[in-house]
């Protein structure tokens, strides 16, 4: 076998962002994974934020890499037969549908498990059991109540959301971790089991720390953030702490040459304790290694501002990536704040398959970024996304195996035909 997860057969039935997340990284590693679309528009992002008239979308494209598509009216009687084969012979059905959708679709958890026992059915929702269970949820929603924008910001401004999509690519990414381990428990068990991750809970496992400062402060104020130097007090709630560290070596980002007229020209500079005085000899502040005042991590906690003002008149002197190529073999931990279009055009990224250039028939080609996960014995490779419906065909017959007639009976059932017209289109 090439592939990590060949021979597993994947009932896609997400959409958006987080759910396709989660399928298109268990294709990477080999599964066939099916993309279950409604006829007509199929999955919503195709024709959302379009660049190239016609064409799927980029929002589209970079989600749904190395997958087939069917389309299927699921709410057709036909539609449902023809799921319901579909059910038994895929081994994990993922969905991130809103709350009660496929309930209401006639395929709750008790009917897919008469279908099929071995298949794992996994879900992404908005929020867990609670009083928020029913409703819908998108990113920044996630990010809102898992503790995220609360603390993300500096502490004189409103909460922010930030740029990573933690609500949805994180959440695809616990679901997928979620399905490998069920289909593990399913090689000794022989059953398949429900498994279930709420965007807000991924969200909040990712702010675990954030959480641990909330009870820190209990003991006092978190001397680590900028605001303890700067003499404001703490509230109730563990706050925004700019772009400190979240850790225990303070960090900050810090203009470079050129910051005046480029807004990446910034470096996150950390001031790690065991190479303090290596930092004192670049900065030309030798002193500050002997100096009790600057000498221990802690002596610095109530100055780490002014300490980070005199390191950034330091840093403007130099390029992001000079400062890097003097603090690197110094073991000074720091990194240049690198723009989409600097990534886009790193060659060293290219070289190890995680941005991938991808040719599309109806858009021509365009950049995406690849498995991020490498595995010594099973190399991901990047094949494009499906057009809607393309695999139909080929999933009825050879799939499912139906015959000619058959194939008639569900295309005269209307069952591959769209039924509304949608808003987007
Ligand atoms: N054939 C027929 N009907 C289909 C279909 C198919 N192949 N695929 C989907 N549908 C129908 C569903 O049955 C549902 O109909 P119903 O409401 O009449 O039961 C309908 O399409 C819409 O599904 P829904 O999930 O409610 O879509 P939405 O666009 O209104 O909501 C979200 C989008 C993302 C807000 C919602 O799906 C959600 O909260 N998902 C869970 C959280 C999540 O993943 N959010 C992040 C997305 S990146």
């Amino acid at each position: 076998m090439d592939k990590a997860l060949e021979g597993v057969r994947i009932l896609d039935f997400t959409h958006v962002q987080s759910g396709p997340t989660c399928t298109q990284l268990l294709a990477w590693f080999g599964a066939d994974v099916i993309k279950v679309e409604r006829p007509g528009g199929g999955d919503v992002t195709r024709s959302q934020l379009r660049d190239v008239p016609d064409a799927d979308s980029l929002y589209f494209t970079m989600l749904n890499h190395n997958k087939r598509s069917i389309t299927l009216d699921t709410k057709n009687p036909k539609g449902k037969e023809v799921l319901e084969a579909l059910i038994k012979s895929c081994d994990v059905l993922v969905e991130n549908f809103a709350p009660g959708v496929l309930d209401r679709m006639g395929f709750d958890w008790n009917r897919i498990q008469s279908l099929n026992p071995r298949m794992i059915v996994a879900s992404i929702k908005g929020f867990g059991p609670g009083p928020f269970a029913d409703c819908k949820v998108y990113e920044n929603v996630a990010q809102c109540v898992g503790g995220s924008a609360s603390t993300t910001g500096f502490s004189d401004g409103p909460p922010t959301v930030t740029g990573a999509q933690i609500g949805d690519s994180g959440t695809g990414l616990h679901l997928a971790l979620g399905i490998v381990t069920a289909l593990y428990h399913r090689t000794h068990s022989g059953r398949g089991q429900k498994v279930s991750v709420a965007m807000q809970d991924s969200v909040l496992n990712l702010c675990r720390v954030k959480l641990r400062d909330q009870q820190r402060l209990s003991h006092g104020p978190l001397k680590e953030y900028p605001q303890f130097g700067e003499g404001k007090p703490f509230g109730e709630a563990t706050p925004r702490a700019g772009n400190a560290s979240g850790g225990g070596q303070p960090g900050w980002i810090l203009k470079c040459k050129g910051w005046e007229t480029d807004p990446n020209a910034y470096i996150y500079f950390i001031t790690q304790a065991p190479v303090w005085p290596k930092i004192c000899q670049v900065i030309g502040k030798p002193e500050w290694a002997t100096d009790p005042e600057y000498a221990k991590a802690d002596a610095r906690l109530n100055k780490l501002s002014s300490i980070f003002n005199t390191i950034e008149e330091w840093t403007k002197t130099k390029t992001k990536f000079e400062v890097m190529s003097i603090c690197n073999p110094l073991d000074i931990p720091c990194g240049p704040i690198l723009s989409m279009k600097e990534i886009a055009e790193d060659q060293s990224l290219r070289a190890t398959g995680t941005v991938v250039e991808v040719d599309h028939p109806v858009r021509g080609s365009y950049l995406t970024v690849g498995n991020p996960i490498k595995l010594s014995d099973s190399k991901s490779e990047v094949r494009r996304s499906p057009l809607l419906g393309e695999h139909t065909d080929e999933i009825l017959t050879k799939v499912l195996g139906y015959n000619e007639q058959e194939l008639t009976e569900i295309r005269d059932s209307g069952a591959l035909e769209p039924v509304i017209k949608q808003a987007a289109e």
